[in-house]
Order: C-alpha cells, then sequence, then structure tokens
C-alpha cells in the first residue's frame, strides 16, 4: 500500500502517460511517469487474447476482456489509475502513400503558420469514405527549388514545399479497436500506428539517417516501416506472423497448439546448422497419444522452412516497394516472434545487409520487464505520446507568446495614438 501511495504522490508531481498495444495474441497496457527528459515506466500490465486476427479486432467481448484485464494488472503495479491511453493500430487494412504540396511564403521568411499551411495543402487529397487518416508525416522540406531542408522556420525564400507521407487505415477496424478501449472506461488520447510506435522504441537517429527498415513481427503480421534521411518513406504489412511457426510445429510434429508453442519458444531455432544430431525433446501426443522423444533437428526443420518463407515475403515488400536499395543501415527485428533463435543471422543472409535484433531502449523504471522486443510498441506508444505532448505545450507557449506579443504591440499603438492625439 505504501508502495501504492508512494506512486500515487511519484504520478501527482510529473504526468502521468499510458500507452495500450492491442496485438495479435497478447493485450500490453503500460503506464509511465513523463519527467522533462526522461520516461519511467511505473506498471505493465499484459493479457493474452483471442478477439483479434491479423492485427484487427474480430471479438468485441473477448478484445474487451483482455483490455481490463491488461489495464487492471499496470493499475495495480503502479498504483495509479489512467483514464486515457495512446492506442496502436496495426493490420492488414493500413495503407500509405506520398503527397506533394506548396504554398507561397507570406513574408519572404518561413514562419509555423506557413508550414502548417504546406502541409495542409499536401494533406488535401480524397481519401475514400470507408477510410481514416492516421499519421500525416512531413519528410523534408523545399525552398524555392532547394531540398533537404529539415527546420526552414525562419530562412528566406518564396516558395514552400512538403512531400509528406499520409498513412490511412479502414475506419471499421480502427472504430473497433477504438469501442473495445472505450469499453473498458478509457479515452483513447490519440491513435498511433503499431509500427510508427515500435521503431520509436528500438531505432537511433543515425539508422533513421542512414536508412533502415523496422519488421515488428508479432503473432499474426509482420509489421514494417521504413526510414531514409531521417524521414518515414514506407510502410508496409505482411500477414504472416509467429502464430504460422507455432502451427506449422503443431502439424509437423502431430501435436498440441500449446505444446507446439511451448517447444517453438524453449527449443526453436530458425537455423538448423545450429543444431547438433544428439540433441533430442519430449513431444506430447494430441487426443490421448503417448508422448514422443525425438531429434530437436526435425522442430528447427520446420521452423527453418517457416523462417525462411516469412523473410522472403519481408524481402519481397522491401523490393516492390523500391525501398531495399535504402536501407544504408540495414534491418532492426523486433515484436514477440523476432526472438526466434538463429532468425538474426538467417535474416544478414537473405537480405544481404546487416541485421539486429530490437528490445525497447530509451526509458526508465522496470526496465528488466520491458526490456522483451514483444513490448516494443507498447513502450514505443509512451515515447510517441511524450513527444506529442512537448509538441503541444511548445505550441501553446508559442500561442500565448504571440497573443502577449500582439497585446504587447497593441498597447504602445493605443499609448502612440493617445499621445499624438
Ligand atoms: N522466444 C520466442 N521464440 C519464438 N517466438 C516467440 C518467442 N516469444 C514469443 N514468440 C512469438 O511471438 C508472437 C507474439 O509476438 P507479439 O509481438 O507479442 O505479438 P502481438 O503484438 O502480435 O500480439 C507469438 O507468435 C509467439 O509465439
Ligand atoms: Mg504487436
Amino acid at each position: 500500500m505504501a508502495n501504492a501511495n508512494n506512486s500515487q504522490s511519484l504520478a501527482n508531481k510529473k504526468r502521468v502517460i499510458a500507452g495500450l498495444d492491442i496485438g495479435t495474441t497478447k493485450v500490453a497496457c503500460v503506464i509511465a511517469t513523463q519527467g522533462t527528459d526522461y520516461i519511467e515506466v511505473i506498471g505493465v500490465g499484459r493479457a493474452a487474447t483471442t478477439g483479434m486476427k491479423h492485427g484487427v479486432v474480430v471479438n468485441i467481448e473477448a478484445t474487451t476482456e483482455a483490455i481490463k484485464k491488461a489495464k487492471e494488472e499496470a493499475e495495480l503495479m503502479s498504483g495509479v489509475s489512467v483514464e486515457k491511453v495512446w492506442l496502436s493500430i496495426g493490420g492488414n487494412h493500413v495503407e500509405s502513400f506520398d503527397s506533394m504540396g506548396m504554398v507561397a511564403i507570406k513574408n519572404s521568411e518561413v514562419n509555423r503558420e506557413d508550414i502548417e499551411r504546406v502541409i495542409e495543402a499536401a494533406k488535401a487529397v480524397a481519401i475514400p469514405n470507408d477510410r481514416q487518416v492516421l499519421h500525416v508525416l512531413p519528410n523534408d522540406y523545399k525552398i524555392d527549388n532547394q531540398p533537404g531542408i529539415s527546420d526552414p522556420i525562419g530562412m528566406a525564400g518564396v516558395r514552400l514545399e512538403t512531400n509528406v507521407h499520409i498513412v490511412t487505415g479502414a475506419k471499421s477496424a480502427i472504430q473497433n479497436a477504438i469501442k473495445c478501449t472505450e469499453n473498458t472506461g478509457l479515452k483513447v488520447q490519440g491513435l498511433v500506428l503499431e509500427q510508427l510506435a515500435s521503431c520509436k522504441a528500438v531505432l537511433s537517429d543515425d539508422e533513421k539517417e542512414l536508412g533502415v527498415a523496422v519488421v515488428d513481427i508479432g503473432g499474426g503480421t509482420c509489421d514494417i516501416i521504413s526510414y531514409s534521411q531521417g524521414s518515414v518513406f514506407h510502410t508496409g504489412v505482411v500477414p504472416v506472423g509467429g502464430n504460422n511457426f507455432t502451427h506449422d510445429v503443431a502439424m509437423g510434429l502431430r501435436t498440441t497448439q500449446i505444446d507446439a508453442e511451448n517447444l517453438k519458444k524453449k527449443f526453436g531455432c530458425a537455423l538448423v546448422e545450429l543444431v547438433t544430431e544428439e540433441e533430442t525433446i519430449d513431444v506430447e501426443g494430441v487426443g490421448g497419444r503417448q508422448k514422443r522423444t525425438i531429434a530437436r533437428k526435425n522442430l528447427c526443420e520446420i521452423l527453418e522452412a517457416r523462417a525462411e518463407e516469412t523473410l522472403q515475403l519481408i524481402k519481397k515488400e522491401l523490393v516492390d516497394s523500391d525501398v531495399i536499395s535504402k536501407l544504408g543501415s540495414g534491418l532492426v527485428l523486433t515484436g514477440g516472434a523476432s526472438q526466434l533463435v538463429g532468425l538474426v543471422e538467417m535474416g544478414d543472409f537473405v537480405f544481404d545487409l546487416p541485421v539486429r535484433k530490437g528490445a525497447p531502449q530509451k526509458v526508465g523504471g522496470l526496465t528488466d520487464v520491458i526490456k522483451c522486443s514483444s513490448y516494443a510498441t507498447a513502450v514505443g506508444l509512451l515515447i510517441y505520446g511524450s513527444e506529442q505532448m512537448k509538441k503541444s505545450d511548445k505550441r501553446k507557449q508559442n500561442d500565448y507568446e504571440d497573443n502577449f506579443g500582439d497585446k504587447i504591440s497593441g498597447w504602445f499603438r493605443r499609448a502612440k495614438e493617445a499621445l499624438s492625439e
């Protein structure tokens, strides 16, 4: 109880922020406090779910239950109750495209208003009624044909252009995710593309500059996001994930899904050559059949085939979208299924690029719990949310200063008029 009181007083001093990741296999809720330059995780809750398929809600009741459980667990651990969350949106329905915007610079020097106008101009594209915009991600700016400008404020010129990356999702899928969240009494503070959140937790700025693709391999999908020169230029989804690995093992070894899942996690390896001939494992029989002992190699042969096919599908997505040549610093694999032993080594070979595993970084607090790659999205939601809140604070501050400036100049004007009278 004392612990809960401590946490409560801690939360009162700093701002509380919460992320809710509704994945195909689990719901994760993380609660943190946000200081000026750090985020400290104070509560984590997790609940398995059967209400999702390939990243979208297929059963409202089951998903709501899982959210409720994860939220309560995180609240209990932190001693803080949350009212609003940053919610992840993922799945096959997500699409993205580039759009250009161009405006005249009003006072021959770029100000915040010009930037807002150019982004508005780039956003002015027809979006079908059944789709909803999730993000408008500005790339760099161009002033009078000079490209590559990341922060144009204060620069002189006549014409300002930008290229934005617009991410949209199916309205129905998004509304169902919101509905399940609101059913538990939570409010949605903002929607965040799952892979955009994940990359916030696992990528360094240098990798984003050099060019990198993050692949979040979850239970039902591989969610991809690619960066070049510090900006997002591609997102994609491959509709296979860790569940396909488990299913293959269950079929191949004629065992239950639960046993297949355990065997995969405990003895699985994506490269058969890393396993010796002598190693054996016990496999449960189905329908009351006897337990059997088989070579571990048999399990790994099944996983190797699926791993290679999955990585080839990811490679195809990257080649078809003309992304692969821009990945100077290679790929980062994250998400629960990226933990399969040997997957990174196979990735080096399939992509012919450097591949590494990505676990959440950049936050403090319960790091030993959340350093697992299946928390990449949940932790990324905190980082994304914190960035948005800081931006909004800055906007309010600027507006206040602008208003204050207007008031002062109005006062001077009136004083001058009074004196001249
Ligand atoms: N150690 C492991 N080795 C291989 N696969 C794993 C391991 N741990 C978790 N997984 C797999 O990761 C998947 C879940 O990943 P996660 O990112 O948590 O999913 P989601 O966000 O889609 O719910 C499951 O298919 C699970 O079997
Ligand atoms: Mg996930």
